[in-house]
């Protein structure tokens, strides 16, 4: 092989690693944006069975356009599992590098960070566990669960201050 070949795959290389690296890292949500649209709609599903028992909600009078998860189609002890999974699968979008409301990067190679994300992952699947039993009861224990693995991290990176989130 002559240096010219070599030369244009070592390019094609580094551009093929670079369109990868690139695609990566193509998250389109800040992360505050991502928890107001997934995280904090799923967890209401869960907080609240703690009050309302998901088996007595009333479906929507058009349930394939109902808002409220509960109500829905795929509603009532359906719409706590399924919010609780979901918890646990978007928690792997929080180690996805992408930006805070304030453009600091998201500091997904903090040990703490990946620790509060595993907190988070846990806490779904409990929550999950516990839905498929159908016990009330069991969802208060679970809301207290979730409630500290939000809180968790929140203490440490979600500042009151705007500069000083996710640092
Ligand atoms: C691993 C860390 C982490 C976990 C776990 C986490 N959050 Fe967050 N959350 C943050 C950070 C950091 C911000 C601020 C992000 C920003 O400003 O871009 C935030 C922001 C939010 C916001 C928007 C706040 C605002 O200013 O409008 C909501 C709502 C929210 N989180 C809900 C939740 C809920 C509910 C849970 C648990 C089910 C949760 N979060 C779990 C780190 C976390």
């Amino acid at each position: 092989m002559n240096r010219a070949v070599l030369a244009l795959l070592a390019a094609s290389a580094l551009s093929v690693f670079l369109v990868g690296s690139a695609h990566a890292q193509q998250a389109k949500a800040t992360l505050n944006q991502l928890m107001r649209g997934t995280l904090y709609p799923a967890s209401n599903v869960i907080f609240s069975a703690q009050d309302q028992n998901p088996g007595d909600v009333p479906k929507a009078k058009d349930p394939n356009m109902a808002t409220d998860l509960l109500t829905s189609s795929f509603g009532r002890w359906e719409a706590v599992e399924n919010s609780a999974l979901a918890i646990a699968e978007v928690a792997d979008l929080l180690m996805v590098p992408r930006k805070c409301s304030n453009g600091a990067d998201v500091p997904v190679m903090n040990e703490d960070w990946a620790k509060f994300v595993q907190e988070l992952r846990n806490a779904g699947m409990t929550a999950y566990a516990a839905a498929q039993t159908k016990n009330q009861d069991k969802m208060i224990d679970v809301s207290d669960v979730m409630t500290n693995a939000c809180q968790h991290c929140h203490a440490k990176y979600r500042d009151r201050r705007p500069a000083g989130r996710c640092k």
